[in-house]
């Protein structure tokens, strides 16, 4: 299949080679284009805009930060570079994989369709690792003929995924249900750890306590050791991220009328973090957070 690929980011890369390994022939777009040399080395074809990826595309992947990246690539453009809406062949399909707002999925859905192009949504669950070894699950929603053809590209991509609607939206609103129960989970996991450590108990023996008592959870062993070995650094999935993800979950729940107490102390502590200069941090030292509350360290950053 000739798809386009816009958004070479920690997630983006990966899930661009591996459509290239199964076979599909890409053509990639990134606003800063150095990050493209690795997957042009091995073979994809580089565009000069997002338009130009969108051109020959029978599916255009977008795999960008946030509403803001989606809406310059897709719906506006760059000075002298026409946005991928202009490019993208009528009956071609927009997939977009990013973790976006629920209004700005509306609004793609309403631009493609005049055009006579399909959307599909499509986020994903998994961080960079899981991307680059298609582990990923992803969560699809659209057209039911448009969400089949993407089917090739669903299977390439990770280890399985669930059509969960014919509304794209109802895709992003489940994609921020989850990434605000991940959210909570690293804020009550950084709460624990800082009460344990100040009492003077072991951290380490807690972690395997809780994980293999109670949780047994690959995800809060994974995420438990890199707190407890301060792997911030680099960052998997970002604070700035994280931020963004808690944010939309908020507005979700405002829209909604659902009072979700949570998504504003998280923002908070996202947002003493941010404040701090540590938004490219992985989101899992949001822990340093509650250790700094607690006077256990002076900074977020590792060593401190
Ligand atoms: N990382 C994870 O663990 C993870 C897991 C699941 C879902 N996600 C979601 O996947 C998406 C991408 O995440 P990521 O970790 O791959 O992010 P990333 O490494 O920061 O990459 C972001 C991409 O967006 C582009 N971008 C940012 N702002 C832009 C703008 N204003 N205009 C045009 N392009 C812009 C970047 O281009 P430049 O290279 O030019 O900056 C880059 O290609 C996000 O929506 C994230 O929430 C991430």
């Amino acid at each position: 299949m000739k798809i386009g690929f816009i958004g070479i980011g920690h997630m983006g890369e990966g899930m661009a080679r591996n459509l290239m390994q199964a076979g599909h022939q890409l053509t990639i777009y990134n606003r800063t284009r150095s990050k493209t040399e690795r997957l042009r080395a091995e073979g994809a074809a580089v565009a000069d805009s997002p338009a130009q990826a969108a051109a020959a595309a029978e599916v255009l992947i977008t795999m960008l930060a946030d509403d803001d990246a989606v809406g310059a690539a897709v719906l506006n453009g760059y000075p002298g570079q026409p946005p991928a809406i202009e490019g993208l062949q009528r009956d071609a399909i927009h997939m977009c994989t990013s973790t976006i707002s629920v209004a700005m999925s509306r609004e793609l859905e309403a631009a493609h369709k005049p055009r006579g192009q399909q959307y599909v949504a499509s986020p994903v669950l998994g961080r960079p690792e899981a991307a680059a070894q298609r582990q990923l699950w992803l969560i699809a929603a659209g057209p039911q003929p448009a969400v089949e053809r993407c089917r090739p590209i669903l299977e390439a991509l990770g280890r399985g995924f669930s059509v969960v609607a014919s509304e794209p939206w109802k895709a992003n609103l489940m994609k921020l249900g989850v990434n605000f129960m991940l959210a909570s989970l690293l804020e009550s996991i950084g709460e624990a750890f800082a009460l344990v450590e100040k009492a003077g108990a072991d951290v380490r023996q807690f972690l395997e306590v809780m994980n293999n008592g109670t949780f047994r959870s690959p995800l809060v062993e994974n995420y438990g050791n890199r707190i407890i070995e301060k792997r911030y650094e680099p960052a998997g999935f970002s604070m700035r991220l994280g931020f963004k993800d808690v944010r939309l979950a908020m507005q979700s729940a405002i829209e909604e009328t659902v009072p979700m107490p949570l998504t504003g102390l998280l923002s908070d502590h996202y947002l003493h973090a941010l404040a701090h200069g540590h938004g490219e941090l992985d989101w899992s030292a949001i822990a340093e957070v509650s250790r700094q509350a607690a006077g256990l360290t002076k900074t977020l950053r590792a060593g401190g």
